[in-house]
């Protein structure tokens, strides 16, 4: 049985569908089976950032009831990592029915290893619909006070929920004077923080290119704490999960 991460912040912009894309190819790396899923109905990236961009059929389709979950899982160039890409057109948006998100991702679970969830930042119906599709929870924030109040609201709602909350990224790091360091993040948090991710223009280069950083400059310092990440979650995480069940 594999695990159902949702990647989760309360706003956007923090860097989930970064996380998302470099997780997935640091676990495929690893060797573990890896299944991306673009959760962000409205706003649709995680493809994009991935570099792939001429999917027949979307999520979008599926929750439309339109087509088959099978049908919207594309192999990638990446080793081991697999995707199911969402529309970005608002007419395939409009079709498609947010509540069935969790009755479409969570059976992925018996097929892959990792199935990681890229969902919408905040706690309306989209956004809860793709972070229930999840078992466990990756926080995402940025170093900055309102940021990550609201990762932490978001983060106390899906516990009540029933989700297991791994810990958080503080992703962007060092971009100025003023950002929370770490120890101060983790404190206010009260979760465990994973990983701190530098702001390193390699990411946003990479971004352009449509290859993740781990991909693209592997050696770059965003692309090793993205490496780092993936051990963090393959140690820590896998033992929470199993308490958990
Ligand atoms: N560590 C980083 N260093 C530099 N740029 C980053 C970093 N993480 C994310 N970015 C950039 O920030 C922007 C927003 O990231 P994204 O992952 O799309 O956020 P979200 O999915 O949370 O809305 C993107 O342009 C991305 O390239
Ligand atoms: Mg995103």
């Amino acid at each position: 049985m594999g695990r159902l991460v949702s990647v989760a912040s309360g706003k956007g912009g923090t860097g989930k569908t970064t996380t998302t894309a470099n997780l997935s190819i640091a676990l495929g790396k690893m060797g573990f089976k890896v299944c991306a899923v673009d959760a962000d109905l409205t706003m649709a990236n995680l493809s994009l950032v991935m570099g792939i961009d001429d999917a027949d059929v979307t999520i979008h389709d599926v929750l439309a009831g339109k087509a088959s979950i099978e049908n919207a899982i594309y192999s990638t160039t990446y080793e081991n990592v697999h995707l199911v890409p969402a529309a970005i057109d608002w007419e395939h948006v409009v079709m498609a029915d947010p509540r069935k998100l969790p009755g479409t991702i969570k059976p992925l679970k018996n097929r892959f290893d990792f199935v990681l969830i890229d969902s919408p930042a905040g706690l309306q119906m989209d956004a809860m619909n793709a972070m229930l599709s999840g078992e466990e929870v990756l926080l995402v924030t940025n170093p900055e006070i309102s940021c990550i109040t609201d990762t932490m609201k978001v983060g106390i709602v899906l516990r009540k929920a029933g989700l297991a909350v791994l810990g958080f990224v503080l992703n962007r790091y060092g971009r100025s004077e003023n950002d929370i360091p770490p120890d101060v993040a983790e404190e206010v948090m009260e979760v465990p923080l994973l990983a701190v991710i530098p702001e390193d223009p390699a990411v946003r280069e990479a971004t352009l290119e449509g290859v993740p950083v781990v991909e693209y400059r592997p050696n770059s310092e965003g692309a090793r704490a993205f490496m780092g990440l993936a051990e963090m979650i393959t140690r820590i995480a896998g033992l929470k999960a199993r308490v958990m069940r």
